[in-house]
């Protein structure tokens, strides 16, 4: 099967095209879908038999759970048995938006959706081709990141072609997404709402919401005995072909370590991928150096991160070195990314180094 690549226009998608998506997902087929935080692999959530064909086109493990994904605040009571009051604040103040919610499921959605838990995650994404095409097939559509199992989430439909132009129906093209990492989960089926992942909504917006809000320590520690909740967390996700490491410390100390490094490499013939910030790039010498984006626009930073990991895939380096972004705001979603894409590998870097 060969995926049929259609360009629409996001402010005002042709209704002709989300007709035909719509009809697809209710047939029990495929289609990818931008929305704003990376492109989506889309099939009925209702439909056992679309959710297991989500999972092969993946080459996904079968227990890590897909996001329900809805266009209308008003459908989420039919998909859960409980909203907690927290819960509906959350809907009422980031919906349409990054943030996906874990809540009790209801009877209606099927355990091929949820991998087998009693819970079920929705998000109401704010782009407007995702909305209409979910709203085209029925209301509720199960969407995991559209890349195949291991590799970096697509922020752009080149992407997911690449991964999955053999596996699915349809690949409806908007353009680039708009923030470039998955969305925010929190998970309410705990006493004291927890973040499973952290994204574009930080923990301190939510806690200015709702007050009390945990991350899940099996985020906070690297332990291998302490595993995150989400079950797609504890995967090595986003993984690059080649060794990456991310080299954390001062500015100078850092620049110097990854010159170092790249230029031993070049006399071994070979050659190193670097990824620097705007403003460090041009301290580069040696190996093959992609901006990541400005230090000053942590958004730059989000968006470009999949991107630049994936292109490292098709050149022929040894080892990857990545600067650390503690940016303030998307810092933590940043780093969280990047260091399960370089399996935690950091190398720390203190004063004495900068020598
Ligand atoms: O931004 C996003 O959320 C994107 C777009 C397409 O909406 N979707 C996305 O889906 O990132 P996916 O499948 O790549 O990631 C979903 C994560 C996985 O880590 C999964 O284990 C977790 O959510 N998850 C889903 N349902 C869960 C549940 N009931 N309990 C705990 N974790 C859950
Ligand atoms: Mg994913």
């Amino acid at each position: 099967m060969k995926a049929e690549v259609v360009v629409v226009d996001k402010k005002n998608p042709d209704p002709e095209i989300i007709e035909k998506a719509g009809q697809i997902l209710k047939k029990g087929g495929l289609v990818a879908f931008p929305t704003e935080t990376v492109y989506g692999l889309g099939g009925n959530a209702l439909d056992p038999m679309a959710s297991m064909k989500i999972y092969a086109a993946k080459g996904r493990p079968s227990d890590n759970p897909l996001i329900v994904h809805i266009a209308e605040l008003d459908k989420l009571k039919v998909i859960v048995s409980e909203i907690p009051e927290k819960a509906g604040i959350l809907a009422e103040k980031f919906w349409p938006g990054p943030l996906t919610m874990i809540l009790p499921k209801a009877e209606i959605v099927p355990r091929e959706t949820t991998g087998g838990l009693d819970s079920v995650a929705v998000r109401f994404p704010s782009d407007p081709v995702a909305q209409a095409l979910i709203r085209a097939a029925g209301g509720f559509v199960a969407a995991p990141s559209a890349n195949t199992s291991g590799r970096p989430s697509p922020t752009m439909a080149g992407h997911v072609e690449e991964d999955l132009g053999d596996a699915i129906d349809m690949i409806l093209d908007g353009g680039q997404v708009g923030i470039g990492l998955e969305s925010t989960i929190i998970d309410f089926t705990e006493e004291v709402p927890v973040v499973l992942r952290p994204g574009y909504i930080s923990l301190d917006m939510l806690k200015e919401t709702i007050g009390e809000v945990k991350m899940d320590r099996g985020l906070l520690i690297t332990d291998s005995s302490v595993h995150p909740k989400a079950p797609g967390m504890k995967y090595r996700h986003y993984a690059p072909k080649a060794d990456l490491a991310v080299v954390e410390g001062p500015e100078e100390a850092v620049i110097r370590y990854i010159n170092t490094a790249a230029d031993e490499a070049e006399k071994k013939k070979k050659r190193v991928g670097i990824i620097a910030s705007a403003e460090t790039a041009s301290r580069y010498g040696k190996g093959i150096v992609r901006s990541i984006g400005s230090r000053e626009r942590e958004e730059e930073i989000a968006l470009h991160l999949y991107e630049v990991l994936r292109n490292f895939d098709s050149d022929e380096v040894s080892a990857i070195y990545s600067e650390a972004f503690y940016t303030p705001r998307m810092g933590q979603a940043i780093m969280n990314r990047l260091l399960k894409a370089a399996g935690h590998k950091i190398i720390h870097l203190s004063q004495e180094e900068e020598k």
